[in-house]
C-alpha cells in the first residue's frame, strides 16, 4: 500500500534523487553486476532453455512448483521472523511480493486436495532451504540476497513464463496453477522493482556486509541452478517412465509442445 509514494522518502540525504541518483557502491548496482556472470549462467541451463522453449512437461512443471513451494515456505518464515530487523523491515513487502499462498493453491489445483501427502523436498531444494533457514536465524542481513535473487526475478521474466507454461500445459486461462506467477498487488513491475531497489540502497550497510550480500546472492543463484539440474534430471526420469508406458520417444510429444 502506497508503496510508490514511499520511494521518495530517505532516498538520499537531501540530494537530489531524480538525476542520475545511483552510483556503483549503491547496494542494488552491486547485486545487479555481481550476480551478472551467474545470470546469464542461470539463463544457459538446460531446463531454463527448455522451458522457454515450451519444451516442459506438466510433471516436471509440478515437481518444479513443488520446489518453489518449499523454497518460498522457508524464505517467507524467515522473512516473517526478520520483519522488524533493521536491515530487512524496508523490504518487507508480504502483500505485494508473497508467493507461499500462491504456490499452496497452484499445487492443490495441480495435486487435488491432498497435495500436502503427495508432495516432497528433493534434495537440491533441502540444501538450498537450509542456507535460508541458517542466514534467517543467524545472519539475518543476508536474507536480503534471497528475497532480491528471487523477487526481482519473478517480477523480470515471470509474465514471459506464465505464457509460455500456459500454453505448453494448456492450462486454463484463468490462471489455475500459475498463481505464482501472478502478483495482483502489483501494478506496475518496473515501478515496484524500482522500489525495492532504492530501499535496497536506504538500507544502512558498511561495504563489507554490501558486498557479502552479493556473495549471498550469487549462491542463492546457484541454488536455483542446482534445482534446475536436479529438475532436468528428474525429467529423464519422468521421460522413462513415459517410454516404459510406450508412447513414443519422439514425435515432439504430441500437442504437448507448442
Ligand atoms: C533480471 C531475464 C532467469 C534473477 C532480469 C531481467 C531480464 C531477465 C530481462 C532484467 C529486467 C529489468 O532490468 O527490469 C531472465 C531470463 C531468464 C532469467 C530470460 C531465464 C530464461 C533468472 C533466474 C534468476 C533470475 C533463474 C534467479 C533465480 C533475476 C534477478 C534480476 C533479473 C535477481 C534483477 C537484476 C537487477 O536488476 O538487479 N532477468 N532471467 N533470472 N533476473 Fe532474470
Amino acid at each position: 500500500m502506497e508503496t510508490t509514494a514511499s520511494v521518495s522518502n530517505g532516498a538520499g540525504p537531501g540530494y537530489e534523487e531524480k538525476e542520475n541518483p545511483l552510483s556503483p557502491e549503491d547496494l542494488s548496482e552491486m547485486l545487479a553486476a555481481g550476480t551478472k556472470k551467474v545470470h546469464e549462467k542461470a539463463e544457459n541451463t538446460q531446463f531454463v532453455k527448455d522451458f522457454l522453449r515450451g519444451r516442459i512437461r506438466k510433471e516436471l512443471f509440478k515437481l518444479g512448483a513443488v520446489a518453489l513451494y518449499y523454497t518460498y515456505t522457508a524464505m517467507e518464515e524467515e522473512i516473517e521472523r526478520n520483519k522488524d530487523h533493521p536491515h530487512f523491515a524496508p523490504l518487507y513487502f508480504p502483500a505485494e511480493l508473497h508467493r507461499h499462498e500462491a504456490l499452496a493453491r497452484d499445487l492443490e489445483y495441480f495435486y487435488g486436495p491432498e497435495w500436502k501427502s503427495q508432495i516432497s523436498c528433493s534434495q537440491a531444494t533441502r540444501r538450498y532451504v537450509d542456507r535460508i533457514r541458517e542466514v534467517g536465524r543467524e545472519d539475518p542481513v543476508l536474507l536480503v540476497a534471497h528475497a532480491y535473487t528471487r523477487y526481482m526475478g519473478d517480477l523480470s521474466g515471470g509474465q514471459v513464463l506464465k505464457k509460455v507454461a500456459q500454453r505448453a500445459l494448456k492450462l486454463p486461462p484463468t490462471g489455475e496453477g500459475l498463481e505464482f506467477y501472478q502478483f495482483d498487488g502489483i501494478h506496475s513491475a518496473k515501478a515496484f522493482k524500482q522500489l525495492y531497489r532504492s530501499r535496497m540502497n536506504e538500507l544502512d550497510l558498511d561495504t563489507e556486509t554490501k558486498e557479502r550480500l552479493v556473495e549471498e546472492a550469487v549462491k542463492a543463484f546457484q541454488f536455483n541452478m542446482e534445482v534446475f539440474e536436479e529438475l532436468e534430471e528428474m525429467g529423464k526420469t519422468i521421460q522413462e517412465d513415459v517410454l516404459d508406458a510406450g508412447i513414443p520417444a519422439h514425435g515432439e510429444m504430441g500437442g504437448d509442445i507448442s
